[in-house]
């Protein structure tokens, strides 16, 4: 009689650890369930939103109407516009926001050497409008910095958000400074060519 008791009791215990087992492991195959959605909803809003980007980027072409001297200033612009294409062209297979940053290190690198050169050049053809480019370049610089911070600050989920701000920072640097502010640079240059030209010329 005592044996069937301690039998039936050694049963229910098992039966109970076995349950509380059970439903474990079934909060564990639901919490991993709502994992695996959350993430295939994440990647799925990651690739909507890489969808969109890319729908709005255009490749952009170097044009001999964009050329101000002929030499160095247009080189550097140059690979203002093939570092732009290069990071464009990063977008599809992106996937970490420290990615980016080899591209924004080589336009950091880029501004150190570039806009110091085109202020040269600004001085020694007089151009008028010095002081507010150069403010333009400062401002260009800022922008580039907090970028970067803002990339190493950046977490996964965010980083198409990201690509899309530098994409529109770089769109507005090529349209807006190296289209507009610089090209207005060219007419001085032409000047400053002319009478270097005709000073070197032997006189009647
Ligand atoms: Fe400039």
């Amino acid at each position: 009689m005592y044996g069937v008791a301690m039998a039936e009791y050694a049963f229910l215990i098992n039966f109970g650890v076995l349950a509380v087992v059970a439903l474990i492991i079934g909060i564990m195959m639901r919490i991993s369930h709502k994992k695996e959605v959350a993430k295939r909803t994440r990647l799925a809003e990651i690739a909507k939103k890489r969808a969109g980007l890319l729908k709005s980027i255009n490749k952009i072409h170097w044009e001999d109407q964009f050329a101000i001297d002929g030499g160095v200033i247009d080189k550097g612009n140059k690979t203002l516009f093939d570092l732009v294409n290069e990071f464009n062209e990063s977008i599809p297979i992106l996937q970490l926001p420290g990615e980016m940053l080899s591209i924004l290190a080589s336009l950091k690198k880029y501004t150190q050497t570039h806009f110091p050169r085109e202020e040269k050049l600004q001085l020694t053809s007089d151009f008028p409008f010095f002081e507010d480019h150069k403010k333009e370049h400062e401002a260009l610089i800022e922008k580039l910095n907090g970028l970067i911070k803002k990339v190493m600050q950046t977490k996964e989920d965010n980083v198409i958000d990201v690509a899309a701000e530098i994409t529109s920072f770089l769109e507005k640097w090529i349209t807006g400074h190296v289209l507009e502010s610089d090209l207005s640079l060219k007419p001085y240059v032409d000047r400053l060519r002319e009478n270097v030209k005709s000073k070197s010329e032997p006189q009647p």
